[in-house]
């Protein structure tokens, strides 16, 4: 304020200025005193937001495992309920090599009688014993492979994949007057879970199976049909056993839904849950005199495409 303007100002009107002033710094103060207030109030707030929050993350990250223990225990629950009719065809696969151990044992005593026992004799012995052994020990192997979890990834061929839940289910297939028609050709190299994959095909045979017997089908068929498109190779399993309810196809998903006295009502359940985990999916509707179920699974540019972007 400059030296000779101040001089015009009277005492008074300087003693009124000051106050205002005095007044106005005060207010700003009292004002700043409760912005600051309101600030510690919202930063305990916001400190009691984060803790929820990761209260939250943390039962979010419990129900997920959870979830996925339950999902797993199912997918146990399921093998064990294929488990019946692979112990049927794992007993009828084993029988005929067992006939036919069990003839040449019986032939050794009666060659000793005859004295044809000589070295010529024995390379025979031991190479149609080790035959029928070695045919046991497949068998042995197809099913452990099939039960052996593999949560890794990776590429396979449809059809071999296929091929492997045939080899286990061929019995039931035979037992069961069920004609069966698999046509591909060249191999399909797919990526996902192989074993997963033979898992979901078992059952689907196996629905088949229940229809046809619930139904009492005479003219049992089942075909197999491998389709591709750009980016997915599409199994598809037609049967004849006259197919879904409508009013049920939208519930056959659902776990425990079931129209069969034993069933657990999980097979198609884990179907979907295996496909969609494997990237892939699966349609089931009515088709002709029977079902079509339909497995897509990633081809494995796509596949191997998929789970890099979702590491990147
Ligand atoms: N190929 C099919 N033909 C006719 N109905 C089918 C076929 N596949 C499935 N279904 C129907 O879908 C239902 C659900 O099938 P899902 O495999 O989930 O369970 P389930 O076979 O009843 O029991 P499980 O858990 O023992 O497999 C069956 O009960 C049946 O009604
Ligand atoms: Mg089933």
């Amino acid at each position: 304020m400059g030296k000779y303007f101040k001089q015009f100002l009277s005492d008074d009107r300087e003693n009124v200025m000051g106050s205002e002033l005095m007044k106005n710094n005060n207010q700003l103060e009292a004002n700043y005193r409760s912005l600051e207030e309101k600030y510690e109030d919202l930063e305990a707030k916001y400190e009691a937001l984060e803790i929820i929050n990761r209260n939250l993350e943390q039962r979010i990250q419990e129900e997920i495992t959870k979830n996925r223990r339950k999902d797993r225990i199912l997918l146990e629950q399921s093998r064990l309920a294929a488990m019946g009719e692979m112990v049927a065809n794992i007993g009828h696969q084993m029988r005929q090599p067992l006939n036919s151990l069990s003839l040449l044992i019986q032939d050794v005593r009666e060659a000793s009688e005859y004295g044809e026992i000589n070295n010529q004799y024995i390379d025979w012995f031991t190479r149609e014993s080790m035959i029928q052994i070695n045919h046991m020990t497949q068998t042995i192997n197809d099913f452990r492979k099939f039960y052996r979890p593999n949560i890794e990834k990776c590429s396979f061929s449809i059809s071999d994949s296929i091929e492997d839940a045939l080899a286990i289910f061929a019995f039931s297939l035979k037992s069961h007057n069920i004609r069966l028609e698999f046509e591909y050709r060249g191999q399909q190299m797919a990526f996902g879970n192989p074993n997963e994959f033979s898992q979901v095909v078992l059952n689907i045979l196996i629905n088949a199976l229940d229809a046809f017997v619930a139904k009492d089908i005479k003219n049992r068929q089942l075909r197999i049909i491998i389709k591709e498109t750009t980016e997915f190779f599409v199994a598809e399993f037609i049967d004849n056993a006259g197919g879904i309810e409508p009013s049920m196809l939208d519930k056959v998903f659902n776990p425990y839904f079931t129209t069969r006295p034993h069933g657990t009502g999980l097979g198609l359940y884990l179907t979907k849950m295996i496909m969609e985990n494997m990237n892939g999916k699966v349609i089931v509707e009515n088709k002709g005199d029977g079902a079509r179920i339909s497995l897509s699974v990633p081809k494995v540019t796509t596949g191997v495409n998929q789970a890099f972007n979702t590491l990147s």
